[in-house]
């Protein structure tokens, strides 16, 4: 991991801002945790952790067979929560509200043709128990790894619980990703049973979702027994007879009741690939029981939700964010969701307004990119909308400037809601920091401090803890918690160095009863009232349009073209996005120039994205006869990072093998 670099600007500015926003007292005044609460469980969390969750466990969720065990560390960083217990996912998400909320809408599916959809909960449950006893009736058990491949619409959710219901775990695969992507990531789970659809709609274009599925399956991932897909746009697509199911007639004939299979709290509910430094993304596996306790309580604390709640979360289910705040924690909660299929500007950039309004969304939850984005198109576009249902703003996934939130505050928020700024991973599972909106008083561009029984500190390089206020480097959690993820799928090794090795080795320190540290990837700064800053990645993971992409996964792409021969791969800060690709490459033979060169970096622009996804397509491709490299071989990439920028070159690039290479990449030579 590197150091902390590249940050000292945002430290500027994070440390000049310092506007305080109290929770507005009538907000304050019928929230489920205000101030007084919020001390009462912070208090009790830090006299003992243990039983602080082993109480909201047994309050807040239902058990078929109730834990005696709350924490084993035995076999620490594998933690084990709530293991002698059983629990069903499904049933708490759905089964347990049927008698009191079997009429309340669960889910209002919103497509971008602009159909509308209503599923309460009676028939989320119908739906969700038809689709279990199909994928039964195709042969996936207890324990089978199923992938889901779909748009946004609400049989990605029916998936999820209905593979949660038969103790099936998932793999979503976002639908922007590549069939490659899928095909790598089917393979890494070897998945019996892949569900998608004929097609989705955003952005105004069909995502051909099944044509990439052919092409993923095409020669390989013998794995995959039975394809269940969806009619959703109705267009044709290919058929592979004895292989491809209908999803219609799988369930029509299917009972509408399946009973739940009860797993043991640590049984795997799914995996999400996530990028990391490495060119491989990680399956990220996370638990039943702890993981649900931890959707279920931040879904409560941080969004506030009470009975008449309309939730919206933007994200993709192709995301932990997808999973925490629409598949599972807001069920779990009993609310009700909204879940829209496309683009924030299709038709036109009004769209996500006009929903609020049209549904009476309540809750709103989104990403600092989406924030930006809406903010360019002029406030006179949120103003045409009734927005005065909403109550409650949240953002996740990257760090929000200052000015997005001022704006978000000011337009949407119309200077009296609170806002939200929630941080966490996909390996945390659920947020870690952030604001209580009745208790905690906000700053701009602050997730301010971490949730009762999560516990964050700031360690410098040696892994020393940074005492007091004040203080910058990296952020760790010092004690495991309930929704921790539990390894990397098949490779425990990576689990251990990834995330508990960067400070020494994690075996010695449990056998020495030294304490833990998560290192979470991030930098931070802690302020003078204790609030924290997250300053952006230390590690070789780029935040593009809130998505994770690794540095590494880019490059190799990059090096699979015929013509490329080397590439290197940065961020460089952009607008809306918070961060774009550039990309450094050295071709094979002669440097391409002029016409040949645009054709090229157009091509490898077009190669990037069909190989990984449109999300992963460089901005620039710059050719190059070298990289800068130290003497011992390594690319200097803050080097490359402030080219990128146009930057003034501040590092020392005495130790540079061939420092004559800088003018070349900067379009000098
Ligand atoms: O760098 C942090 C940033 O997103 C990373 C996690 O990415 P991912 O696993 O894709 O999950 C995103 C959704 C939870 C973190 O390491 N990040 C996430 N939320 C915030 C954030 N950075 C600053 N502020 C946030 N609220």
């Amino acid at each position: 991991m590197n150091k902390p670099e590249g940050t000292a600007s945002n430290i500027q500015s994070t440390l000049a801002e310092n506007r305080l926003f109290p929770p507005p007292a009538e907000f304050a005044g019928k929230a489920r945790i205000d101030s007084k609460r919020l001390t009462e469980l912070r208090a009790e969390a830090e006299k003992d952790f243990v039983s602080f969750w082993a109480k909201l466990a047994r309050e807040e969720l239902n058990w078929k067979q109730p834990f005696s065990v709350t924490l084993d560390d035995s076999k620490a960083p594998n933690y084990r929560w709530f293991s002698d217990g059983k629990i069903n996912v499904s049933y708490n998400c759905i089964d347990r509200h049927l008698a009191t909320h079997g009429d309340k809408p669960a889910i209002i599916f919103e497509g971008e043709p602009g159909d509308v959809a209503t599923l309460t909960y009676k028939q989320l449950h119908a739906e969700v128990c038809k689709l279990a006893n199909g994928l039964k009736s195709l042969g996936v058990v207890k324990g089978d790894r199923v992938v889901i491949y779909l748009p946004m619409i609400a049989q990605a959710v029916i998936a999820m619980q209905a593979c949660a219901r038969i103790g099936a775990t998932h793999s979503v695969v976002f639908g922007g990703f590549s069939a490659q992507s899928l095909r790598d990531r089917i393979e890494g789970a070897s998945a019996k049973l892949l569900i998608t659809a004929d097609g989705g709609t955003r952005g105004a274009h069909v995502v051909e979702l099944k044509k990439a599925v052919d092409e993923a399956l095409a020669g390989g991932c013998k794995c995959i027994e039975s394809v269940v897909v969806y009619k959703r746009t109705g267009k044709p697509i290919e058929w592979t007879r004895g292989r491809d199911v209908w999803w219609h007639e799988l369930t029509e004939k299917a009972s509408a009741t399946c009973e739940p299979e009860w797993v043991d709290a640590e049984h795997p509910l799914f995996m999400l690939y996530t990028s990391g430094s490495t060119g491989k993304p990680k399956g990220i596996q996370h638990s039943s029981g702890g993981y649900l306790l931890g959707a279920h309580v931040t879904s409560k604390w941080v969004f506030d939700l009470h009975d008449a709640d309309v939730f919206w979360c933007t994200a993709d289910v192709g995301w932990i964010t997808g999973h925490t705040y629409i598949a599972y924690g807001p069920l779990s909660n009993g609310a009700t969701i909204v879940m829209y299929e496309g683009g924030p500007m299709t038709p036109d950039p009004g769209r996500f307004w006009k929903i609020c309004q049209d549904h009476g969304v309540t809750i709103f939850y989104t990403a600092p990119t989406a924030i930006r984005a809406l903010a360019k198109m002029g406030e006179q576009i949120p103003k045409r909308y009734d927005l005065s249902k909403l109550r409650l703003l949240g953002s996740v996934g990257e760090p929000i400037n200052p000015e997005a939130w001022m704006w978000y505050h000011r337009v949407i928020g119309k200077e009296k809601l609170p806002i939200v700024d929630t941080w966490w991973q996909t390996e945390t599972g659920a947020i870690l920091m952030s604001p209580l909106p009745g208790a905690t008083a906000t700053k701009p561009g602050s997730c301010t401090q971490p949730l009762p029984g999560i516990f964050a500190e700031i360690v410098d390089e040696a892994g020393n803890l940074i005492q007091g206020n004040d203080a910058g480097g990296y952020l760790v959690i010092t004690r495991p918690w309930p929704s921790m993820l539990r390894t990397v799928y098949g490779d425990n090794e990576r689990y251990l160095s990834t995330y508990w090795s960067q400070f020494g080795d994690p075996l010695t320190a449990r056998a020495e009863k030294r304490p833990l540290l998560y290192v979470a990837g991030d930098s931070a700064h802690r302020d003078k009232d204790g609030y924290y800053w997250i300053l952006g990645r230390m590690d070789d993971v780029l935040k593009v349009a809130g998505h994770r992409l690794g540095t590494a996964e880019v490059e190799s792409a990059l090096v699979a073209h015929p013509r490329v021969a080397e590439a290197a791969v940065v961020g460089r800060p952009h607008e809306i996005k918070g961060e774009g690709i550039v990309a450094f490459v050295i071709c094979k033979g002669e440097r391409p120039t002029g016409k040949e060169a645009e054709a090229l970096s157009r091509e490898l622009r077009e190669f990037v994205s069909k190989s990984m996804g449109p999300i992963a397509k460089p901005d620039e491709i710059r050719f190059t006869d070298a990289l800068p490299k130290t003497r011992s071989g390594k690319i200097m990439r803050r080097l490359l990072r402030s080219v990128a920028k146009d930057e003034e070159i501040t590092q020392d690039v005495s130790t540079l093998e061939n420092p004559g290479i800088v003018d070349q990449l900067r379009g000098r030579a």
